[in-house]
């Protein structure tokens, strides 16, 4: 058996992600350890939740650095502290700089809703919805220092319905983003998906594209 994994994550709002990897853990499919949960907003109510879980959280709020390089280099300095496996970001509205990808090579992940290289940033659902796209989805990533983007580690789809409001397609979203991140984050504990060289390897090969869920 491989040992826990041991995670930091990173976010700015309602935490549902945070909710979906702790629940995961609690009911033993997931075998990790959440050392620590940094949101860069005091509100976001996933810092709540990592209270309400008696796990060590800490708001290091953006506003308060003169710039990007010193918020990162903040950041930097706590999360080396925890020694952790993984970075997992859920929900986290910044951008990490360069120096913060190449301090953590292969171990910062991101979900992103949709399925990428579509529609990277915000609004997605909304840009899926205006273009009469069928389908939509969530992406699993390795980050870098773009936006939303980095190798794709696993995706998942679902189909959109024509009469579709946003707020469907936001909750059709999330019930899946909430099986994939703790999914991935347990094949990555298993030994399933491997990451080398910010290369993804699933099941001992190589994979360019990501591995698709079915849900
Ligand atoms: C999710 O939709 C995630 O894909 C995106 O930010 C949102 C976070 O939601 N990166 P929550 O805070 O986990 O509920």
């Amino acid at each position: 058996m491989n040992k826990k994994l041991s995670l930091a994550v990173l976010l700015s709002g309602s935490g549902t992600n945070l909710q979906a990897i702790i629940d995961s853990i609690n009911n033993g499919k997931l075998q990790a350890d959440i050392k620590i949960v940094i949101s860069n907003n005091k509100n976001a109510f996933g810092l709540e939740r990592a209270k309400q879980c008696g796990l060590k959280n800490l708001c290091i709020d953006h506003q308060a650095f003169k710039d990007r390089e010193t918020y990162d280099k903040k950041l930097i300095q706590i999360i080396s502290k925890e020694n952790v496996d993984f970075i997992v970001l859920a929900g986290f509205m910044r951008i990490l700089g360069a120096n913060f990808v190449k301090c953590f090579p292969n171990k910062i992940l991101n979900i992103h809703p949709s399925l990428l290289p579509k529609y990277p940033g915000l609004n997605t659902h909304k840009k899926v919805l205006e273009n009469k796209d069928k389908e939509h989805g969530v992406t699993v990533h390795l980050v870098d220092e773009g936006l939303d983007s980095g190798p794709i580690i696993g995706y998942a789809k679902v189909k959109v319905d024509v009469k579709e409001k946003e707020n469907d397609l936001i909750n059709k979203i999330h019930k899946i983003e909430h099986f994939i991140y703790p999914e991935i984050l347990s094949e990555l504990q298993e030994g399933k998906i491997s990451i080398i060289d910010n290369k993804i390897k699933i099941d001992d090969v190589y994979c360019k594209d990501g591995k698709e869920y079915f849900i």
